[in-house]
């Protein structure tokens, strides 16, 4: 009788062993899962002024390179001389990635790539292979016309040469990328007039900018859990962590409420107080002067949020 018993229970764990066996070899040949999905249409161009465009936007409001450098996570508020050549390593649960190199190296680069697959990239976040990406990106919403402009710049400057290592997931990761990662596909303007309207200016914190992802409180995976504009995310830095200030026209905890149009601008012309804060001032020092009136105008006329937020708070000193 309890021979049976025994017996039984070995099947059984044999039997769990098997199918999760199964299931892991499943994962290891399939979570490169591709996606096929309908064509942007967005073309590269030559035109000088379209590739200025673009200049502007992948090194100024875009900041592009402080995550397609490997030091330009590190080098946030003094700039980085890799380009970029890509490589910064994101460490996550689940793996890690390596930011491609972006330069039109032919070999390590996306010399080679389409102006349809580089598109993707940015509109569908769906990189060269069809594979989706981690959503690091947040220009899914940006006019075909910035994307077209972004593209017709990285076609424009030096190729470097530097192969990235390919990322790195674990078998969370590969559970994630086969099951979870899907491509975004929004609806996105063929085209938005820059000018100094709030209008503008939303579409510069949002789609361009990303002012949103970072001056939202965030839950576990990375979703929105409070309103918008209204800040309170933390973001851990060696010394302490960062708390982002609430940018909605508060009386009492807006950071913005007691500064003039011109206050902002000259805000955004000095660059960071804290030498180690985590948002991009360096690459928004090139914003234009009509750019930062068009945010500022957007942010007085968001509905007022009362959150107080504490801009740093320092780690507690380690009892060695
Ligand atoms: C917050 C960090 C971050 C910023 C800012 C960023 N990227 Fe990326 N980018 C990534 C990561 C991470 C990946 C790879 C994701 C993955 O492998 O799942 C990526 C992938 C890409 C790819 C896909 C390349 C391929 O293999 O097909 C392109 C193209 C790209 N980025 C262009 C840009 C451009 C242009 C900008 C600025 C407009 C930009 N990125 C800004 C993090 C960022
Ligand atoms: C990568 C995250 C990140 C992004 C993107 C970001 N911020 Fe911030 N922001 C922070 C953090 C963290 C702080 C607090 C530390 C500091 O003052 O630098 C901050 C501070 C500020 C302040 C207060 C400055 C002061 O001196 O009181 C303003 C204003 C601001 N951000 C506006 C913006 C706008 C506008 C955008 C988009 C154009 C933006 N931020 C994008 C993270 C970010």
């Amino acid at each position: 009788m309890k021979k049976k018993i025994v017996k039984g229970l070995v099947r059984f764990v044999l039997a769990i062993a098997a199918v999760l066996g199964l299931f892991l070899l499943y994962i290891q040949f399939s979570y490169k899962k591709e996606f096929q999905i309908p064509a942007t249409g967005i073309k590269s161009s030559r035109d000088a002024a379209v590739i200025a465009r673009g200049r502007y936007l992948v090194t100024g409001p875009s900041h592009c390179w402080t995550c397609h450098a490997a030091d330009g996570v590190t080098n946030v508020q003094k700039g980085t001389k890799s380009g970029l050549s890509g490589g910064l390593e994101i460490k996550l649960p689940f793996g890690t990635l390596y930011t491609p190199n972006i330069t039109p190296d032919s070999a390590t680069g996306i010399g080679s790539y389409s102006d349809e697959m580089l598109a993707r990239a940015i509109r569908n976040s769906v990189k060269h292979d069809n594979t989706a990406m981690v959503p690091f990106m947040t220009f899914n919403t940006m006019s075909d016309q910035d994307i077209s402009a972004i593209i017709s710049y990285l076609r424009s400057i030096q190729p470097i040469n530097h192969a990235v290592q390919e990322n790195d997931l674990n078998i969370l990761g590969k559970i994630v990328a086969r099951f979870v990662l899907k491509p975004s596909q929004p609806t996105s303007p063929s085209y938005v007039a820059p000018d100094t309207t709030a209008a503008y200016g939303k579409y510069l914190a949002v789609s361009v900018a990303n002012c949103v992802g970072c001056h939202t409180q965030r839950g576990k995976t990375g979703e929105f859990i409070g309103k918008e504009f209204s800040g309170g995310y933390q973001m851990p830095v060696e010394n302490g962590v960062f708390g982002t200030p609430n940018l909605t026209p508060d009386k009492e905890t807006g950071v913005l409420t007691s500064w003039t149009v011109n206050d902002f601008i000259q805000r955004f012309e000095t660059g960071a107080a804290f030498s180690n804060s985590p948002m991009p001032w360096k690459s928004f020092q090139s914003f234009t002067q009509n750019d930062l009136k068009a945010l500022y105008y957007f942010f007085q006329s968001l509905e007022p949020v009362k959150n107080q937020v504490p801009r740093f708070t320092p780690a507690k000193a380690k009892s060695s």
